[in-house]
């Protein structure tokens, strides 16, 4: 029998899931990813990490799932507009998109242009468990302009040591990514 523990990903973007499986193959750990493409609603609350909580609890709640499960919500905060997209990247990315953060990022130069990705992942280890949380960051800047055709989102925004995410392959992504950072300590936790 085998012995690779099964987790189920919940989220309804694609990109994550691709991310998160070439970690687990890179990692060669025992378990086992599978998906779910389900879009948890958005709720609007000061963090990323009280969303990915409250997501976790509203799924263990609401939908029948018996496997433990995890989902996670990311953001960017940017220090010059106080923290802003930060819980509410998605709805302003949707909304303003990148041209709409370089516009608001217009005039700033050098430290002000600083800026840190946030991942929040949620763990249901049983319906009647409270979901664990596990963070991850990384501190970059907002190019001056858009660049590179990989990733998603703020991607092509996002400049680290140079380059910026959606000019990175997803490997060299995920040796960086505050996806991959919070997604190694959930590993580390389960394996
Ligand atoms: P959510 O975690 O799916 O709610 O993401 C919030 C917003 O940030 C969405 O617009 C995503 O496209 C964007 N986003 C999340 N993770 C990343 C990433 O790793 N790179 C670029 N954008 C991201």
């Amino acid at each position: 029998m085998s012995s690779r523990k099964k987790v189920l990903f919940i989220t309804s973007n694609a990109h994550k899931v691709q991310e998160i499986q070439e970690l687990v193959a890179a990692e060669s750990r025992a378990i086992t990813i599978e998906h779910l493409d389900y879009n948890c609603p958005e709720l609007q609350l000061d963090t990323v990490e009280e969303v990915a909580r409250e997501s976790a609890t509203y799924i263990r709640d609401r939908i029948a799932i018996k496997q433990p499960f995890f989902l996670e919500d990311s953001g960017l905060h940017i220090p010059a507009l106080n923290g802003f997209p930060g819980p509410f990247s998605a709805f302003v990315f949707r909304t303003i998109g990148n041209e709409g953060i370089l516009r608001l990022m217009a005039g700033q130069t050098g430290e002000d242009r600083t800026a840190t990705f946030k991942t929040a992942v949620a763990y249901c280890e049983s319906r009647t468990a409270t979901p664990l949380l596990f963070v991850g960051t990384v501190k970059g800047r907002i190019a001056e302009t858009a660049r590179g055709t990989n990733g998603f989102g703020y991607d092509p925004l996002f400049e680290f040591r140079g380059k910026t995410f959606a000019e990175m392959s997803r490997e060299e992504k995920n040796k960086r990514s505050h996806r991959s950072r919070a997604f190694m300590k959930f590993l580390t936790h389960i394996t």
